[in-house]
């Protein structure tokens, strides 16, 4: 594999248009995700992520437009799909009366693996869940949770997994945690979609940053392209860059800017106008 062979990528979206009845949520979403990279769809609440998500791993139909995953377009090839992938989705979907090694041990058997055991023991090692393995999941933090959850979509090695939101509703140290454990999955090789509103995870976590609003792409990029899209604020000789947030707000335009038209209402203690 050292020839400079152009990897065909992981995840293809090319026109995708989803409505629920009158309502357009997703209206010609295209991008492109590499193998083993780290793709973040950014979007408010409400934006299509999970809509988008669902599209990909075939739970839910496109309107129109094509969609491939691991090479297998989701419409023609729905199995072939779906072996290839895993999903995680924001609530946890864990049995709290098993232990985390038995969830794990359950999953290997239910996927016809060969060694149920040695492939629990060797994912509780690899998200530091070992010493918990043999505890009801109900005694858990949420950050081990979802890390077990994580770790429950891995059984099988897919190439590809969908993240959607995965730390909404966790604490600042499981979020820290369940990071980590992101990070350490596409070290691996593994391809991996994350769906989240957070700007800070996608700024840590993402090679790439697709940010979702009114139901296309408005900008894809890595973190470095998306803060050149505003110029470099310059603050009394101290140079700041723009934050993801920065750049975000400035695309989505919500930045709580106020009316200055001179007809409307005015306040004597607001300036007419706003400069920046
Ligand atoms: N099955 C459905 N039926 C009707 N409306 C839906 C359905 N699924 C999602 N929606 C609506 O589509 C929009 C996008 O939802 P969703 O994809 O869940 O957004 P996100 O995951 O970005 O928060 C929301 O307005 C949601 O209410
Ligand atoms: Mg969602």
């Amino acid at each position: 594999m050292t020839t400079t062979q152009t990897l065909a990528p992981a995840i293809r979206v090319q026109g995708i248009e989803k409505s629920f009845k009158d309502l357009q949520v997703l209206r010609g979403v295209d991008f492109d995700v590499q193998a083993g990279s780290i793709f973040a769809l950014l979007g408010s609440n409400g934006a299509g992520k999970t809509t988008m998500v669902r599209i990909l791993s075939t739970l839910l139909k496109s309107d129109a437009g094509t969609a491939a995953v691991h090479g297998f377009d989701v419409s023609a090839k729905p199995g072939d799909v779906r072996e290839s992938i895993s999903l995680t989705g924001q609530f946890a979907a864990v049995d709290d009366v098993l232990t985390g090694r038995e969830n794990l041990v359950l999953v290997a058997k239910l996927r016809h693996l060969k060694n149920p055991r040695e492939i629990a023991d060797d994912l509780l090692k690899r998200f530091s869940l070992t010493e918990a393995g043999g505890r009801r999941v109900a005694t858990y933090s949420g950050g081990m949770r979802r890390r077990l959850d994580i770790a429950m979509s891995l059984i099988g090695n897919p190439p590809v997994i969908f993240l959607d939101e995965p730390t909404t509703g966790l604490d600042p140290q499981a979020r820290t945690e369940v990071w980590q454990t992101i990070k350490q999955l596409a070290g691996q090789g593994t391809t991996v979609l994350l769906t989240t509103q957070y700007l800070d995870e996608a700024e840590y976590l993402a090679d790439r940053i697709a940010i979702l609003h009114k139901g296309t792409i408005i900008q894809n990029g890595t973190l470095s392209e998306l803060k050149q899209l505003l110029p470099t604020a310059k603050v009394e000789y101290v140079e700041k860059q723009p934050s993801l947030e920065d750049v975000f707000l400035a695309l989505v335009g919500e930045t709580g800017e106020t009316d200055t038209s001179p007809d409307g209402p005015s306040d004597s203690a607001v300036p007419a106008r706003k400069e920046f």
